[in-house]
């Protein structure tokens, strides 16, 4: 894949297509579009004047350029992004990777793209190469025929003006996070006789070793010297033994607040029968992602590790198995956990959190001031915020609130969910401390926190239900369908904003 900046004239560009940003109802006019208006012969107005291109975001339309003009391009592509006023880099991002998809339709190997965004080089020129970048990854990993082998090799982005350094600098930052998040995309996508929790251990060794991270992955033995109960409690009806994954970045010198960490986990079950409580067999194939939290985690730590910001992070994965078998736990099992706390296990197939519980009581063991988990959780969060938004909720507004703005900025959606006493009462168990389920059919997102929150000690802590948004059921014009890497952007902001 290659890179590059032009800072000034598009025409030298030198790729085979030359794609512009084109705003909602505008027309060719004299700046930059009655300029590209010239070359395409009077093409261009023509468009703009009809109802062929409206500038909607996600529309596109090609022209050809007229031949023996001063450009190299062959041919000019229309990207709509909306109303100039709601233009923001994220969308910058999507019409990259709109104008990639289609491109690569037609077999072009490169294009030249005008972002035409008003705001900061170095974040629109990051947002246009993950755009290009996440917007060729496809699922036809295990394909022997048709797959889609067309790609489009290479990007030159022109922004009027910019530096070089902010372009190079911008469009390096992009292609790291848009790699990271590919990888985070095709862990989610592995089959699970593929990506069992050991085979994801090693991926996340080998990751860790050519990104330069510290990793070190506990075994079961190890586990149940730690008392991990509540975790080791999932992975017994599996014959794949259960590993948590711990992954360490140490900056070269930290700017932080001293003393503070900040720690990323994730639910990585590779897969969710739903142990003795089984699911029905309808759509339980889909319970391979159920490992998306922690493919996550190791994507954000992935792209942390090769921009190095200032301050450290830990990022841990607990990776297991939910299956049934003779040695599988019952519903009515009570286990203990590492914070010595008891938990009756009343539904076999909640166990996300009873594996996040031994997690973060982990991360906090190890020195984190806050905790971010994530987890494709629990169905109630698709009923009640679809794909559209995830789940947040947590014991520290600030952290939420932070969360919530970084989000919008990088173009995910989280949306908030109260947790409190009131709810926490509701999980108070009868023989034990607590148990593994709230009410039937009230608050399943929230319970599943509220859940995780007993085993939050004194950490600031949030909690993100991602089932909702990890997985896409359908392509858009920028993106396959399948996996998201939701979270990614918006966690690796949060800790470059903690510099
Ligand atoms: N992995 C599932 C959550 C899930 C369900 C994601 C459906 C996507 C689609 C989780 O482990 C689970 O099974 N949760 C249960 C919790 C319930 C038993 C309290 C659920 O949501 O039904
Ligand atoms: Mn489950
Ligand atoms: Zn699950």
């Amino acid at each position: 894949m290659e890179f590059q900046g032009i800072t000034g004239n598009f025409t030298g560009a030198n790729a085979e297509a030359l794609a512009v940003a084109v705003f909602k109802g505008e027309k060719a006019g004299s700046g930059l579009l009655g300029e590209l208006n010239k070359l395409t012969g009077g093409a261009l107005a023509a468009v703009l004047k009809s109802e062929d291109f409206k500038g909607e975001k996600g529309e596109t339309a090609l022209l050809r350029f007229a031949p023996k003009g001063k450009v190299k391009a062959r041919s000019l592509m229309l990207v709509g992004v909306g109303n100039k006023a709601d233009y923001t880099h994220a969308d910058v991002g999507v019409a990259a990777g709109a104008a990639t998809r289609y491109l690569r339709t037609r077999n072009n190997k490169s294009f030249a793209f005008l972002p035409r965004y008003d705001g900061d080089v170095v974040i629109a020129a990051q947002n246009a190469a993950q755009g290009f970048v996440t917007s060729q990854f496809e699922l036809d990993k295990y394909k022997t025929k048709d797959k889609k082998d067309k790609s489009v090799n290479k990007l030159v982005l022109c922004i009027d003006g910019a530096t070089a350094s902010d372009l190079k600098n911008g469009l390096n930052r992009g292609q790291v996070v848009g790699e990271s998040m590919n990888f985070t995309r095709d862990l989610a996508n592995e089959p699970p006789n593929i990506l069992t929790p050991t085979e994801m251990a090693n991926r996340a060794q080998s990751m860790a070793k050519e990104a330069g991270l510290k990793c070190e992955v506990l075994d079961e033995a190890k586990m149940e010297k730690l008392g991990m109960g509540s975790l080791l409690s999932v992975s017994r009806g599996s014959t794949q033994p259960a590993k948590l994954i711990v992954l360490r970045y140490t900056p070269a010198k930290n700017t932080g607040k001293k003393g503070e960490l900040l720690a990323l986990v994730g639910k990585g079950i590779t897969f969710d029968t739903g142990g003795i409580s089984l699911k029905p067999g309808d759509g339980m194939d889909a319970m391979k992602y159920d490992m998306s939290g922690g493919a996550t985690v190791l994507g954000t730590m992935r792209a942390i590790a090769l921009l190095k910001p200032t301050v450290p992070v830990l990022g841990i994965v607990a990776a297991v198995e939910n299956m049934p078998d003779g040695n599988a736990s019952r519903p009515s099992d009570v286990v203990m956990a590492s914070n010595g706390k008891t938990i009756e296990i009343l539904n076999t197939d909640a166990e996300g959190r009873l594996i996040l519980a031994d997690s973060v009581a982990y991360a906090e063991k190890q020195g984190a001031t806050s905790i971010v988990d994530m987890a494709t959780l629990t169905g109630a969060v698709i009923i009640a915020l679809g794909d559209q938004n995830t789940g947040i909720m947590g014991n520290d507004q600030e952290l939420v609130d932070r969360i919530v703005a970084l989000g919008k900025e990088c173009g995910e959606g989280f949306w908030q969910l109260p947790v409190s006493k009131e709810y926490s009462k509701q999980i108070k168990s009868d023989i034990a401390d607590i148990k593994n389920i709230g009410p039937r059919g009230k608050a399943g997102t929230i319970m599943g926190a509220v859940f995780i929150q007993e085993f939050i000690d004194k950490a600031k802590w949030a909690h993100l239900d991602i089932a909702g948004t990890a997985w896409c059921d359908t392509v858009k014009p920028h993106h396959a369908k399948g996996p998201t890497a939701v979270a990614v952007r918006t966690l690796l902001t949060l800790v470059e904003r903690s510099q």
